[in-house]
Parts: C-alpha cells; structure tokens; sequence
C-alpha cells in the first residue's frame, strides 16, 4: 500500500532523513480545477488550486507536516506557533499526531471560530494575547528562544520547504507552469514558498517561471505600501497582518518574476467570495477569496491580457469561517411540515 502525503509524495525534495517520523494525515496532492465561469468571463485559462482540501482545511498542512517531523526528530517535546488561525489548527493537528505537546498564540477575539474549534480539539495549550497578530510572532520567537520549544511558524524553514510543494504539483498537473500564479499574502511565506517551488521545478524539468500575483487586503497592505501597518483591519482575518515575517522572500518572488503585490478591498474580497460559491460551486474562506478578488479587479481594470493560464490559490476552506458565511443578513423562515406550503414557496 502507498501511502499519501507530502512527506512521502515529495521525498526527495525535502529534508527527510531515515530517521525522519515519516508523519502524515493525507496532506497534499490537492485537487486543480478548471473554473469555468472565470474563465468564460475572463478569456483566461483559470485554474483552482484547492488547499481547502487538506486534512485540517486549509494549505498550512503541507509545511506542519515537515516542521512537525523534524521538530519530532530533534527531539522536540513541544511546538509553539503565533496565527490568525489555520497555522494553530495545523500544528494542533500534526502534534496531537506525533504526541507532542502544542502551544498556539492568537489574537484574542479575532480568529475564525471554526479554527479556534479545531486548536480546541485538538488538544491545544491556546494563548489569546491582547494584542494583534504581529504581537503573537514577536511573543513566540521570544518563547522559542527560551529553547523549550520548536517554533512552527513560517520563518521555520522546514515550513517553506513543505509548504513548496504545492508548486509542483501544479506544474505536474498542467505540463508546465502556469503564466500566473495569483494568491493571497499575508505573513508572506506561502509566495516565498510557491516562488521556491516553481524554481526548484524549474532547474529540474527546464521549466518557465510563473509571474507572482499577490494580493493583500486593503487595510492589511504592508508589502503594497512599502511600510509596515500598526492596526491591520480586514474581513479576512486570516491575512490581517502588518509587519509579515518574509517580507524579503515576498519582495524577490514580486521582482524575480516580474510580477506585482497589490490591494483589493474588503468589498471585493466578499464580491470574490460570493461568486466563487455561486458561479463555481467552491466554498473557500474570505481570505483565500483575495486571489480571485485580485483577477477580477485586474480584469475590470483591463489589465488582465486574453489567453493566459492562470491559477488561483484558494488557501483554505470556507466552513473554518461560517460566522463570516452568514453574516450577510441570513435568515431561514420555518415552514409548517406540508408539501403544500413547501411547493408554495418553491413556485414564489
Ligand atoms: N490564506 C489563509 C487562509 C491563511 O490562513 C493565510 C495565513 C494566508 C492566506 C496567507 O499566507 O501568511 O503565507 O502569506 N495564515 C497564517 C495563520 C498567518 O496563522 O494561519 P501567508
């Protein structure tokens, strides 16, 4: 029997050792799917790229399962993160996995419930700092440094490593790289690690390069600006972050391939969010709608050129954020239980 996951799909492009715990919950190996409408209305060869569909729902599994097995190799007994969310699922999940013990720190009120509930389960040590997510990184390298813990977060390179592989089995499924890769930036280090993936492809299989999109939200814009942002505001709250840890590794991805980093508002976030439901039948959450959110701004600017290939990173599920879901002024009537008074309201 094979078994799946990124430790044992991208073996030779990780630091895996024999003594590696070869740790995995069904990781990787993602779905890549034609978006239709997107296409359509675009004139683009549109691609989804679906991390919603990893063991805990969001593209974070990929990098945790290498940080974890090598913290576990080390001889780690705990692993501590700062998150908007997915992180601290993720590394909840992986370390509940290879029993270690798992700290996470967030920004007290501002994660998606869903993930709170996940961390919760999981079984971690859950710290709400008051203070925003930028306080949480600073707080956790000053736990790491301690030293009796394994820091988790992306600027641990086992992260990137893991997290690159995505990359690839992009340029696996299309036969190349696609012209442009459009994701959303938060903390920066999923554009330091597709950037790092698609070179490594690219010495390997003479392949081209893709063109970095990112996209922040508007309020959460540092790398746009060019400064860092003291009180980040966004619906997305996965991304509302203002001083991200790659910064440098987002800058070389933007310039190395000729791409861009740029804003799209929280309107535009929700528009993106609502039509991808609707039109393409994918429920992501409000974050990973920016990639989307950044093609159609791109598209209504007429700056979006006919006929390229395009993939859209959807970095995470939309049930981790359900609040977000029915917040739209959502509400059901309850009807009497006849088909009657059922068939009434279907021919209204
Ligand atoms: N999309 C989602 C759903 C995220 O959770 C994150 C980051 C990003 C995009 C941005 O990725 O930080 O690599 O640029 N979430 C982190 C967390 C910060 O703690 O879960 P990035």
């Amino acid at each position: 029997m094979a078994f799946r996951g990124v430790l044992s799909l991208h073996k030779q492009y990780l630091p895996v050792t024999d003594k590696t715990p070869m740790l995995s919950l069904g990781e990787g190996d993602t779905p890549l799917v034609r978006a239709n409408a997107l296409s359509q209305e675009t004139g683009c060869e549109i691609y989804l790229k679906l991390e919603g569909c990893n063991p805990t729902g969001s593209f974070k599994d990929r990098g945790m399962v290498v940080a974890v097995a090598k913290a576990a190799e080390s001889g780690a007994r705990a692993v501590v993160c700062a998150s908007t969310g997915n992180t601290s699922a993720s590394a909840a999940a992986y370390a509940a996995r290879a029993g270690l013990v798992c700290a996470v720190l967030i920004p007290a009120g501002q994660i998606a419930r869903g993930k709170l509930a996940q961390a919760y389960v999981y079984g971690a040590k859950i710290l709400a700092i008051d203070g925003n997510f930028d306080k949480a990184l600073e707080l956790t390298r000053e736990l790491g440094e301690a030293g009796n813990f394994a820091i988790v977060n992306s600027i641990n390179p086992d992260r990137l490593e893991g997290q690159k592989t995505a990359a690839f089995e992009i340029a696996d499924d299309l036969g190349r790289a696609p012209e442009i890769l459009a994701l959303p930036v938060g903390n920066a280090g999923n554009i330091t690690a597709y950037w790092k993936g698609f070179n490594e492809y690219a010495r390997v299989k003479a392949t081209a390069l893709p063109r970095m999109w990112g996209f922040q939200a508007e309020g959460a814009a540092p790398l746009v600006i060019g400064k860092p942002v003291a009180d980040p505001h966004t619906v997305a709250t996965a991304i509302k972050i203002g001083n991200p840890a790659s910064w440098n590794g987002a800058v070389r991805a933007r310039d190395e391939s000729g791409g861009e980093i740029s804003a799209v508002s929280d309107a535009e976030i929700r528009a993106a969010y609502a039509y991808l439901a609707a039109r393409e039948g994918v429920f992501c959450e409000p974050a990973s709608a920016a990639s989307v959110a950044g093609i159609l701004k791109k598209l209504r600017d007429g700056k979006l050129k006919r006929g390229q290939t395009i993939v859209c990173i959807l970095t995470g599920t939309g049930l981790k954020d359900v609040d977000f879901a029915l917040s739209a002024g959502f509400t059901v009537e309850t009807l009497p239980a006849e088909a009657d008074a059922l068939m009434n309201v279907l021919q209204d």
